[in-house]
């Protein structure tokens, strides 16, 4: 069946139905049953961190501990993925992510199919410029970018400080409540509405195209290959139609920036598409998952919640501390442009590199206790998890300061969070997060 979808700028889309594909990364949900082994019991050459449920089973560093430690530079071939290397530790990290004439983002910015091979059908091959090289990316990036300008921010956190404090206000004292979705998700949902200018009572779809953007079918959030691909060009289909109206009346939002601007203004339907993912799921898993993440750390480590009580004023070097130690993005993909040398391991043309954000913030030569969450770390900020380089996190000091505001309300309200039931963890080696915190609050 074939269902041609009109969206409305003069393009037609096809919405084939399309057979299911193995996704690059989810080849060991699908071969390794039962539990997962210590990573001390696996032969160093079958050890591969692109194991989802690595991630959703929280037991993914002891993994990388160990390939830091024996093999900071390692070696994966799948039928699936091609070639690809993991980067463990801090330096090469750096030294890839700043490399972009060698290292390039073109080809995709997770694990994917091997470059020289033609996508599978039914995959969606949008375009955004976190996956683009120079000079394209440098052209929508700066077109972008004043949305979260030093001007714009400052006038931007009054309105997140209000929000912030109504959602706090509501919590319920003395009754267990999810934090994922009563706090983090509705602040970051509430956030990107605001980015978008999107219509307020929906923004719930926000928040769901967020979640299939990355999800992996059978991991909860999507079934198959194919509800993801609908439901992104239902995404498609609603921004199209307020890109029109954009287009006749801007205000100042996100989409009126990209309908306006000289060189994002004519952008094909799945480059628009790929854009508008980048900016939901860049603006809402991974602060909600730092918002999350803040709250079980200061609970498992609690001599620095302490230590937040007694001076609150620590709270921005905390934010970072945060940002690392939950390190929301696990790793982000370079390809090799030539053959090259890394940590004497033969590189060639066209090797995938996974760049392990979360290991190198875990690097001790680096981190000091890397494993521990320290507020007052005096080299928080050095750590990794917005990237370096070109494609450096455009919504950095956006996503600091939504954790800094959300920091300073808490405190002002609440003796104590607690955390009191079993997490839920993110089934995914991408993103890196929560899907469930049960907590209770109490108040001051
Ligand atoms: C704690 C929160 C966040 C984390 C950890 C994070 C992490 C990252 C990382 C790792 C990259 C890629 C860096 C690289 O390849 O070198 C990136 C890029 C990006 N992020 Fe964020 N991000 C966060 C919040 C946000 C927010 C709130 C926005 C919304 C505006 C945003 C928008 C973007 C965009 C547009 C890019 C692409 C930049 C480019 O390619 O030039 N991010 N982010």
């Amino acid at each position: 069946m074939s269902e041609a979808i009109d969206t409305t700028a003069g393009t037609t889309l096809e919405n084939t139905a399309a057979p299911e594909f193995i996704r690059p990364g989810s080849e060991q949900d699908h071969s390794k049953k039962g539990p997962i082994p210590a990573a001390s019991d696996v032969p160093l050459d079958e050890i591969n961190p692109v194991w989802n449920r690595l991630f959703s089973e929280n037991r993914m560093l002891e993994y990388f501990e160990r390939l830091r430690r024996e093999d900071p530079v390692h070696f994966n071939e799948t039928e699936v993925a091609g070639r690809y290397w993991s980067l463990t530790r801090y330096d090469e990290i750096k030294a890839v992510d700043t490399d972009h004439k060698n290292f390039s983002s073109a080809h995709g910015i997770t694990l994917g199919f091997p470059i020289d091979q033609p996508l599978p059908e039914g995959a969606l091959d949008v375009s955004m410029f976190i996956a683009m090289d120079q000079p394209k990316h440098d052209v929508q990036r700066k077109t972008v970018s004043p949305v979260v300008s030093t001007r714009n921010l400052a006038g931007m956190e009054a309105l997140i400080r209000e929000r912030t404090c109504e959602v706090l206000d509501s919590l319920p004292e003395g009754e267990t409540f999810d934090w994922v979705d009563t706090v983090s998700i509705e602040l970051t949902t509430r956030m990107l509405a605001t980015l978008f200018d999107f219509p307020y009572e929906d923004r719930a779809k926000l928040t769901r195209w967020s979640d299939v953007a990355t999800a992996v079918p059978g991991g909860g959030v999507i079934d198959t290959e194919e509800q993801r691909r609908e439901e992104l060009i239902e995404c498609l289909v609603c921004f199209t139609q307020i890109w029109e109206e954009r287009k006749k009346n801007p205000t100042g939002d996100l989409v009126s920036m990209l309908a306006h601007g000289e060189d994002t203004k004519d952008m094909e339907p799945m480059e628009f598409l790929g854009n508008l993912i980048l900016l939901i799921v860049g603006g809402n898993d991974t602060t909600r998952n730092s918002m999350s993440g803040g709250v079980l750390a200061l609970n498992q480590f609690p001599s620095e919640y302490e230590k937040l009580k007694k001076d609150p004023s620590l709270i921005p070097n905390m934010v970072a501390e945060i940002i690392r130690w939950q390190t929301p993005l696990a790793y982000m993909r370079r390809t090799a442009n030539n053959d090259c040398t890394i940590g004497g391991k033969d590189i060639k043309a066209g090797d995938q590199m996974l760049m392990w954000y979360l290991s190198g913030n875990r690097d001790e030569s680096v981190f000091e206790r890397g494993e521990d969450l320290i507020i007052d770390r005096q080299n928080a900020r050095n750590h990794l998890s917005f990237g370096f380089g070109i494609h450096r996190c455009m919504g950095n000091r956006l996503a600091e300061m939504q954790l800094r505001v959300l920091w300073e309300e808490i405190m002002e309200r609440f003796e104590n969070i607690e955390v009191v039931g079993e997490v839920e963890r993110t089934f995914s080696s991408f993103v890196k997060g929560y899907t469930s915190l049960p907590v209770r609050v109490t108040r001051k």
